[in-house]
């Protein structure tokens, strides 16, 4: 990984106001979260006169939970949870009016591969016509206050929108071609053409980013690395898809969200960027990783050494084999670098879900069951 560099050495482009009045779509979901904690950490948010504020619009899907936004959103401070949805454009109007936002950062989407190929529907309305909605209020609202410089609407999007790479191509850059294969980066390639159409036709000053893999506190059991952590805590099977060869990506979601903050300042307005670390690395030898680090914790486990649990279970439906990102625009032109390295991150990571075993146990019930049972019942057994 790139060596990790400080935030004031961030100053290659000429900085722009910085918006302070945010809309955070989906800011209760696992990304936005993280996004909205570490502008509170970073004074960005603090209540003060001359300080923003972070309105939250997330409609509490499956995926959100207040809970995130805990240290947040006690009453002295400026950060407010409003439940509802990005499709709707009469709320959304009147919250851009009502807190004259000055950005709308927009994390509000149906994130779950696996869940767009057992039902696409949810993402083609939340992630595309909900972008769509998003993006029409803002270019009315912009054009309302007189298309102030440095209001933006910045659109958080994947690299799953690129597509599958070979074992040796070189990593996607932003001028790459859209490749998508999964009916969630699909929809996520369509919200990014309507951004796109939108900064050209109109000149919104939009900006479009594409991240590696996520992980870190918070996040939903769903996804790969808090998934095998809670499998191991409860010696359950690990699941791994096909044959574990498909490589990731993966960046801890704080350096992703330094990032969004770094470009909502630096980036240039029309413009997307990828961010990313490197850290590139099969999926097997990743669930090894996390295998030999529960092992390390010296805690009492149900099954040890929790290598005993891997699985090979049947492969996910057009499984994309490699994703990896060229990020020189953003560390060269930005200046930006990650700052947590893999070894780090994951190793923190596994102590958050240690320390806060309440907060995933309580998501283990109902429909998390019918999910977990719908989606592996059939590719495995319990060991
Ligand atoms: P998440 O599923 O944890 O959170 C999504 C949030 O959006 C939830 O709080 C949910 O309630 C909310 N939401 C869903 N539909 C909504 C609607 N119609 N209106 C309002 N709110 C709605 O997702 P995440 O992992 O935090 O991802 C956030 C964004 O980052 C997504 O746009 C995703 O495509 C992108 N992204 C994610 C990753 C990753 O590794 N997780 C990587 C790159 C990009
Ligand atoms: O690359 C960015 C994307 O990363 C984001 O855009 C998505 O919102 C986010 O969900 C994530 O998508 P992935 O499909 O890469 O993440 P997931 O955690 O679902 O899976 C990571 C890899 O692990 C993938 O190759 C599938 C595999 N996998 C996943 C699960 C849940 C398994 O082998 N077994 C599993 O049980």
């Amino acid at each position: 990984m790139t060596p990790p560099v400080s935030t004031s050495s961030v100053q290659k482009r000429a900085r722009s106001p910085l918006p302070r009045r945010l809309l955070v779509t989906g800011g209760a979901g696992f990304i936005g979260s993280a996004f909205v904690r570490l502008c509170h950490r970073q004074g960005r948010v603090s209540g003060d006169a001359d300080s923003g504020h972070c309105i939250v619009l997330d409609a509490m899907t499956y995926a959100g939970d207040r809970d995130r936004l805990t240290t947040v959103l006690d009453a002295s401070r400026p950060t407010q949870l409003v439940v509802g949805d990005i499709c709707d454009r009469a709320l959304v109007d009147h919250l851009l009016r009502k807190h004259e936002i000055e950005a709308i950062v927009h994390f509000a989407a149906e994130s779950h591969v696996d869940r767009s190929i057992s039902g696409p529907a949810p993402f083609i309305q939340t992630n595309v016509v909900g972008t769509f909605t998003l993006l029409d209020a803002f270019r009315q609202h912009w054009d309302a206050c007189g298309q102030p410089a440095h209001y933006r609407f910045l659109h958080v999007s994947t690299d799953e929108v690129y597509g599958s790479l070979a074992p040796d191509a070189p990593a996607t850059s932003e001028h790459s071609p859209y490749a998508p294969n999964s009916p969630y980066a699909a929809s996520k390639a369509g919200s990014d053409h309507l951004v796109r159409a939108y900064s050209r036709t109109y000149g919104l000053p939009t900006l479009i980013t594409h991240c590696a893999n996520n992980y870190g506190p918070y996040q939903y059991p769903e996804k790969l690395i808090p998934l095998m952590f809670i499998n191991m805590l409860l010696g359950r099977s690990l699941p791994i898809y096909g044959d574990g060869q498909q490589r990731r990506e993966w960046i801890h979601v704080d350096d992703h969200c330094d990032a969004l903050l770094a470009l909502l300042e630096l980036g240039e307005p029309g413009e997307s960027y990828n961010i990313g670390t490197t850290d590139e690395m099969t999926n097997l030898a990743l669930v090894e990783v996390l295998c030999d680090l529960m092992d390390r914790q010296g805690i009492p486990l149900p099954i040890a050494p929790c290598r005993q649990l891997i699985q090979f279970v049947r492969d996910r439906p057009g499984h994309d084999r490699r994703y990896s990102l060229n990020c020189t625009k953003l560390y060269h032109e930005l200046g930006w670098h990650p700052k947590i390295s893999l070894e780090t991150g994951l190793k923190d990571t596994l102590t958050w879900y240690l320390t806060h075993r309440s907060w995933w146990e309580k998501l283990l019930s109902g429909d998390y069951q019918t999910y977990y049972q719908q989606q592996y019942g059939s590719r495995t057994s319990a060991p």
